[in-house]
């Protein structure tokens, strides 16, 4: 099983990169070499009840794949995509120590982004590029499940990017995603006690309809 994991790391590694993944790409390696273990999003670990009991799963940019890491656990057939190679060795290592299976590859999900009707459960943390929208939504099956959770222009503190391109709008995560149904969104801003609670991320679960 961890065999398999290594081998497709290793196909998916040789894949020929273009010139803006692979800078890109070195920049989170750099960060990756001697990052400790993140924990998987609250979208995904305060929803894990909505999953169903079988399917495939893609932890779409993973990181070190925490979100993969309970798919995988929940019984289902997990892939993880990022473009940085350290990443996903170091996620191959945590699945191996954990003893479940994922099929974590190096992929630029820019510019091979999952195929139509690929996967029952999607998710996306702190990963924001717009121009997937649509591919996101093709991806999902019948009643699939969309589990997002990013940073917003609306801040508390200097957590997150900078850069407004990664950062969504007010309520934009439920405009992105309306041709799915919701089922969770959270999205706090600056309202109430700013000390507590989901602040300056937005969170969504939505449902593909039956088509
Ligand atoms: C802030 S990290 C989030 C990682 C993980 N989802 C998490 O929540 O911990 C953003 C990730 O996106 C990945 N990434 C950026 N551009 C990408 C692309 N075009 N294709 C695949 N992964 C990409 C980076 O390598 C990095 O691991």
């Amino acid at each position: 099983m961890v065999r398999n994991a290594k081998m497709r790391f290793a196909r998916a590694a040789s894949l020929p990169h273009n010139a803006c993944m692979t800078r890109d790409a070195d920049k989170w390696d750099a960060r990756y070499r001697d990052a400790a273990e993140t924990p998987a999003a609250r979208v995904l670990m305060e929803n894990v009840h909505l999953l169903p009991s079988r399917g495939r799963a893609l932890d779409l940019a993973c990181g070190l794949g925490a979100n993969a890491l309970v798919l995988a656990a929940n019984g289902l057939e997990t892939f993880a995509w990022d473009s940085s190679a350290v990443a996903i060795e170091k996620l191959v290592g945590l699945a191996r120590a954990r003893g479940v299976h994922v099929h974590a590859a190096v992929r630029d999900v820019v510019q091979r982004p999952p195929e139509p009707q690929a996967f029952d459960v999607l998710v996306v943390s702190r990963f924001l590029d717009r121009s997937l929208t649509p591919h996101l939504i093709a991806a999902l099956r019948p009643h699939g499940l969309l589990y997002y959770q990013t940073f917003t222009r609306t801040r508390i503190g200097d957590n997150g990017p900078h850069n407004p391109a990664y950062l969504l709008e007010d309520s934009e995560l439920l405009s992105m995603f309306a041709r799915l149904q919701p089922l969770v969104y959270r999205e706090e801003g600056l309202v109430g006690d700013t000390r507590r609670g989901l602040r300056g991320q937005a969170m969504l679960v939505a449902r593909a309809r039956s088509h």
